[in-house]
């Protein structure tokens, strides 16, 4: 018989022999966090959850009433446990300290609450994204320089996907894992072990509406994907969700390249380098693949400050370096 393993015993079997577990609590954690949006949000034709709550966040975009609930649950339950010295969302402008009367832990939380959210009212896929850093100083309360830490430095990574199934999926350095959870049971059971990028790939993900606001390098790198230009071209089709973490768990599982492209008027694209561009860029290395911003890789990029935005290409290591080669040349 196949062996079944809950996220808490594949968790606690890999920590190291010396882990006083707080770590390990804290992965706990966040899947707590991701049963609890599950269920919400399989709810959410249900109750009056639907529909923009009329605010706009800090990137200047309308939040509606599950990023809202996101934000303050995974705020909620991880500000006490003692396992944290700061944590930052995508959703707030400045960091979230740890009240006074907790203890202070010795790690940073980065999130994303809810990714996709415009595709909230439509029924389809959304997901949260989390990275988790080490706490800078150990005797300061948590400060912005613990979090402005390159995606390299991170100690763990991943993301929930709210699918046709729920999915966490995460890395501490040690491969890609995924669990499915079991809605009977109430309990995530490893269903992917050792993700790893398929080769030959077969998407590319892209929003081809922005198409003429992309420099002619970038068009030519798109061209090349259709195989359009040169005999090398990759035989792919075209996969595009608008849910970043839904279009990269379909290419984790079956190759491919996402990007979102510099724009003309946008030179940093839309992509956060904290909450989203950071944290799949660790995940994708862990599975053999690679993430760059079209010249460096994403992995090597401090940010200056919370809500920066990155152009991103991730994916399989020969579509994405093909993206840096396009991206080079004179325009
Ligand atoms: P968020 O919902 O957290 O603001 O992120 C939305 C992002 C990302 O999920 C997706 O890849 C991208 O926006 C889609 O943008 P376009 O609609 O411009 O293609
Ligand atoms: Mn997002
Ligand atoms: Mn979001």
């Amino acid at each position: 018989m196949t062996k079944i393993q809950t996220i808490e015993r594949f968790i606690f079997e890999r920590q190291p022999h010396t882990a006083h577990g707080e770590f390990t609590n804290l992965l706990y954690d966040i899947a707590l966090v991701a049963k609890l949006i599950a269920y919400k949000t399989n709810r959410a034709g249900l109750v009056d959850i639907l529909g923009r709550v009329g605010v706009v966040n800090v990137q200047g975009e309308s939040q509606q009433k599950l990023d809202v609930f996101a934000d303050e649950l995974i705020v909620r339950i991880c500000d006490h446990t003692g396992r944290l010295c700061v944590m930052a969302s995508e959703e707030r402008e400045d960091i979230i300290t740890i009240p006074s009367e907790y203890r202070k832990g010795a790690y940073v939380l980065v999130f994303d609450p809810l990714d996709g959210s415009s595709n909230i009212d439509v029924n389809v896929s959304i997901g949260t994204i989390f990275g988790i850093y080490r706490c800078k100083d150990w005797d300061l309360r948590g400060r912005l320089e613990d979090v402005l830490q390159p995606a390299r430095d991170l100690a763990a990574a991943g993301y929930i996907l709210f699918g046709a199934s729920t999915m966490m999926v995460y890395s501490t350095g040690q491969g890609v894992h995924g669990f499915t959870l079991d809605l009977e049971i109430g309990e995530f059971l490893l269903s992917h072990e050792n993700m790893e990028l398929p080769e030959p790939p077969a998407y590319y993900s892209v929003n081809h509406a922005y198409y003429e606001r992309w420099s002619s390098n970038v068009q030519r790198y798109v061209r090349w994907l259709q195989g359009q230009d040169g005999s090398d071209a990759p035989i792919l089709s075209s996969r595009y969700i608008g849910s970043l973490v839904a279009d990269f768990h379909r290419n984790l599982l079956r190759g491919g390249v996402f990007f979102y492209p510099a724009e003309i008027k946008k030179p940093n694209g839309k992509i956060r380098l904290l909450y989203e561009a950071g944290p799949l860029a660790f995940l994708i290395k862990q599975a053999g693949g690679y993430a760059s911003d079209g010249r460096q890789p994403i992995l090597d990029i401090t940010p200056a400050n919370l809500h920066q935005r990155v152009p991103f290409y991730i994916g399989n290591h020969s579509l994405v370096k093909r993206a840096e080669y396009f991206i080079g040349q004179d325009e």
